[in-house]
């Protein structure tokens, strides 16, 4: 273990929300798409930080079902950054031993970038490390209607009694099953509100804001939101044992 860690407890699922990547630009002049091709890096560099800290599930907010209402040209930027990470990425995840997985509703992209994911999936699928998880084209909202369209699917198919159906049925019919619910959600760039990320499996994260944009955090913050997320007491509505 990593000697400032020492003592502290690892949350297993880290989840980020990385924003600022256009107050980052703003604030040196660059155009907005400079900003996401820094973010990029950053997303690379935390992950190979994330799999040495021994965290064992990162999930980050890559694009949001709302994100398409942006300009075409930022939306058409953000697509050739992604062709061109995904490449990057195979790579990382190799090296890392990281397992990469994508959640969200890809059927909305151009054909080589689908292939492009499943493709990450399918290649890392028995790393046994970090499990990083992108959400792409991901909505909160989203994926809780899509899950309940397979689930009403089953249930008339005669599959599913629909007296039966428990928090876990649901759980399992979301882009996230399988995996733990975060324990700890990091948002950059001071903004405190969800936007749509994880809004079933956040019931009881603790969420940790911080000013930095997205392109300047480091492991300094990550190791921060960590120390803050140690001080806190979870009850999950029961008292102090
Ligand atoms: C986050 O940075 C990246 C995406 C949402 C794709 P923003 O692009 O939202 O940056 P700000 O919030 O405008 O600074
Ligand atoms: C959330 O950031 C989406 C991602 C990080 C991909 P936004 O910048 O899109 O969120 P809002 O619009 O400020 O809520
Ligand atoms: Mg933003």
């Amino acid at each position: 273990m990593e000697a400032d860690l020492e003592g502290l407890v690892i949350p297993r699922h880290v989840a980020i929300i990385l924003d600022g990547n256009g107050r980052w630009a703003k604030k040196r002049g660059l155009p907005r798409t400079m900003g996401h091709k820094e973010g990029c890096v950053t997303v690379e560099k935390t992950v190979e930080i994330a799999a040495r800290m021994g965290i064992e599930y990162l999930t980050v907010y890559g694009f949001s079902t709302e994100n398409w209402k942006r300009s075409e040209e930022e939306v058409g930027a953000l697509m050739q950054l992604f062709r061109y990470y995904m490449v990057r990425l195979l790579k990382i995840a190799s090296k890392n031993n990281v397992r990469v997985k994508m959640i969200g509703e890809r059927s909305r992209f151009d054909a080589d970038i689908i292939e492009g994911i499943n493709r990450l999936e399918e290649e890392t699928k028995d790393n046994t490390g970090l499990t990083f998880v992108i959400a792409v084209n991901y909505g909160g909202r989203d994926e809780i209607t899509r899950a309940v369209r397979r689930l009403m699917a089953d249930c008339l198919a005669g599959k599913c009694d629909p007296a039966s159906i428990k928090e876990e049925t649901i759980s399992g019919y979301l882009d996230t099953a399988g995996i733990p619910d975060p324990d700890l959600l990091i948002r950059t760039s001071g903004e405190i509100r969800l936007s749509n990320y994880l809004i079933w499996q956040t019931a009881y994260t603790e969420f940790y804001i911080t000013e930095c944009y997205w392109p300047d955090f480091n492991r300094e913050e990550l190791l921060t939101a960590i120390q803050a997320y140690n001080r806190r007491d979870r009850r999950y509505g029961g008292v102090k044992g």
